[in-house]
């Protein structure tokens, strides 16, 4: 696939099939995507990359901070409750087709719950990479080179025919990642990718995400 081919073909992946991943194969990944820009190539980001039993662990701690209803604390900001327009619009499309290809209608909440629980066990992707980032760096540029280095791991994987999802949503419970991964609170958890080889027959499989035409959100200047 060449580049442009390979962006366009990129797409969140939500259902996985049970395959492993070889760790060699997740190593080049990440030494691919070490590539990635940063500000004044401070590279801020760390991987923790897991597999097995820690990652069912793991699993199990969000579920359970989930069912305890332990309060949301994130490394980074969560969005507001409430967004305005025209980002609700299109996180509101977004969901009512996820939730269509689901079968979930909008009343349903059992679904939506069993939706929200294997989001937080990572659609049981064969492997999760986290990326952390040092809490001495207090230049929070650290979110957009996070940014830089994501994509590109999510590029990456698609030449060894991997799938992926960027999730903030798993970051909600830090301290639960931290007991089943022993990751230190000197780490500030930013964001997770599950990784593995997509499931075609997953229902979100056909999820085809739309984007605002670049004409509505380009400002021309100096062309004519
Ligand atoms: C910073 C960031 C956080 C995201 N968090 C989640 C998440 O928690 N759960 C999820 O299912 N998708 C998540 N996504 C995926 C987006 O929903 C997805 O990228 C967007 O809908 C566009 O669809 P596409 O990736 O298929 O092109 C996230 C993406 C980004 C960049």
């Amino acid at each position: 696939m060449d580049i442009i081919e390979t962006i366009r073909a990129r797409k969140s992946i939500r259902g996985f099939k049970p395959d492993p991943v070889p760790q060699g194969v997740l190593r080049e990944i990440l030494e691919i995507a070490v590539r990635a820009p940063s500000a004044n190539n401070t590279q801020p980001w760390e991987f923790v990359v897991l597999t097995g039993k820690v990652l069912d662990d793991l699993r199990e701690a969000n579920l359970e901070a989930f069912t305890n209803r332990t309060p949301f604390t994130p490394g980074i900001p969560i969005p507001p409750d409430k967004w305005g327009e025209p980002y609700r619009g299109r996180q509101l499309s977004l969901g009512i087709e996820l939730f269509r290809l689901l079968g979930v209608g909008k009343d349903d909440w059992e679904g939506k719950v069993a939706w929200a629980e294997k989001g937080l066990r990572f659609f049981d992707a064969p492997a999760v990479i986290l990326i952390c980032v040092d809490e001495s760096d207090q230049d929070t540029v650290y979110i957009f080179d996070c940014g830089t280095v994501a994509q590109t791991i999510a590029l990456a994987a698609l030449r060894f025919g991997l799938g992926t999802c960027i999730q903030r949503h798993i970051t909600n419970y830090p301290e639960a990642i931290r007991k089943a991964t022993g990751i230190s609170a000197s780490k500030r958890i930013i964001i997770g990718i599950p990784i593995g080889y997509p499931d075609p027959d997953c229902p979100t499989y056909k999820l085809q995400s739309t984007r605002e035409p670049v004409a509505n959100i380009t400002t021309w200047l100096g062309f004519d």
